[in-house]
């Protein structure tokens, strides 16, 4: 399957074809992602959380995602990749955010970058634009800055976050955002911003009126183990399939039954000749 282009996203939005998107982290999750038929890899800085163990995306750096994008754009066999920008890379000024853009863009070889925030962002997607990076925004419950929102709590509630998403959503599109991400938006407001722009919308515990779907790879196939937020569909336990795999490796090596002569490399009869009293034999 050939590389989704921006436009060919939007006209999918027009038809009302849905845009499906999962994280890819490294080579074998961007592969089977690619192999699925996902039609856009997202290299989230969820990977602080899901592989490197931390607490939050907050503390995940720019050299983490170029090394980890680099990986996922050499693994996804030419899908379209986003690139998130972590937290502290684009919130100084339009040219740190600019200079930190075109390295990630440049080391890792992804389309697009993603960037958190609401309608402040506009200047950002404005300059990054500028320089030939297509740019998505990722607006409602925004990781990097949960302590401001009040903690992991659906936004759009009420008539004034209400609104202000759907400023937001209006001032990115005009700014050149190709893309919003709506995470844990109220399933009514996410559709109305749907309903309201040209470019797609790819939501994440935001209801079916968005224009595509993300989630986590990791969570969706079951392997985060003790994350269960009640958006979140498992669509496989691989989880359990590597525990008992792992259980069974151990088995088989502690009674001797693993490796066996057709995963070990024995010796030919000449070879051992050749030897002579060299060898122990019956271990
Ligand atoms: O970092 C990430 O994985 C994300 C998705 C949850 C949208 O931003």
């Amino acid at each position: 399957m050939s590389k989704l282009t921006i436009g060919k996203m939007r006209e999918m939005k027009a038809q009302g074809k849905k845009i499906v998107m999962c994280t890819a982290y490294d080579v074998p999750t961007a592969k089977m992602a690619a192999a699925a038929g996902v039609d856009v890899l997202l290299v989230g800085d969820s990977l602080g959380q899901v592989v490197l163990g931390y607490d939050s995306t907050v503390p995940v750096t720019v050299e983490e995602m170029i090394h980890h994008g680099k990986a996922a754009v050499r693994g996804g066999g030419g899908r379209f990749v986003v690139l998130d920008m972590p937290y502290g890379s684009y919130h100084i000024s339009d040219e740190d955010t600019l200079r930190n853009g075109l390295r990630m863009v440049k080391e890792t070889g992804a389309d697009a970058l993603k960037l958190e925030g609401l309608r402040e962002l506009a200047p950002r997607v404005r300059s990054l634009r500028r320089a030939g990076i297509p740019v998505v925004a990722h607006i409602g419950l925004t990781p990097q800055t949960t302590t401001m929102l009040g903690g992991y709590r659906v936004q759009g509630r009420n008539r004034l976050e209400a609104v202000g998403l759907i400023e937001a959503a209006h001032a990115l599109e005009e700014a050149g955002a190709f893309m919003l991400v709506l995470e844990c938006v109220a399933a009514e407001v996410a559709a109305t911003i749907s309903a309201q722009t040209e470019i797609p919308t790819i939501g994440i515990g935001s209801g079916v009126g968005c224009d595509g779907q993300v989630l986590v790879f990791y969570d969706l196939l079951g392997l985060n183990q003790g994350f269960q937020p009640s958006f979140l569909k498992q669509f496989a336990d691989l989880w359990s399939g590597a525990i008992s795999g792992l259980e069974a490796f151990g088995q088989a090596v502690r009674s001797g039954d693993f490796p066996d002569a057709a995963h070990s490399f024995p010796l030919s009869a000449e070879e051992r000749e050749a030897m002579g009293p060299l060898l122990v034999t019956g271990r």
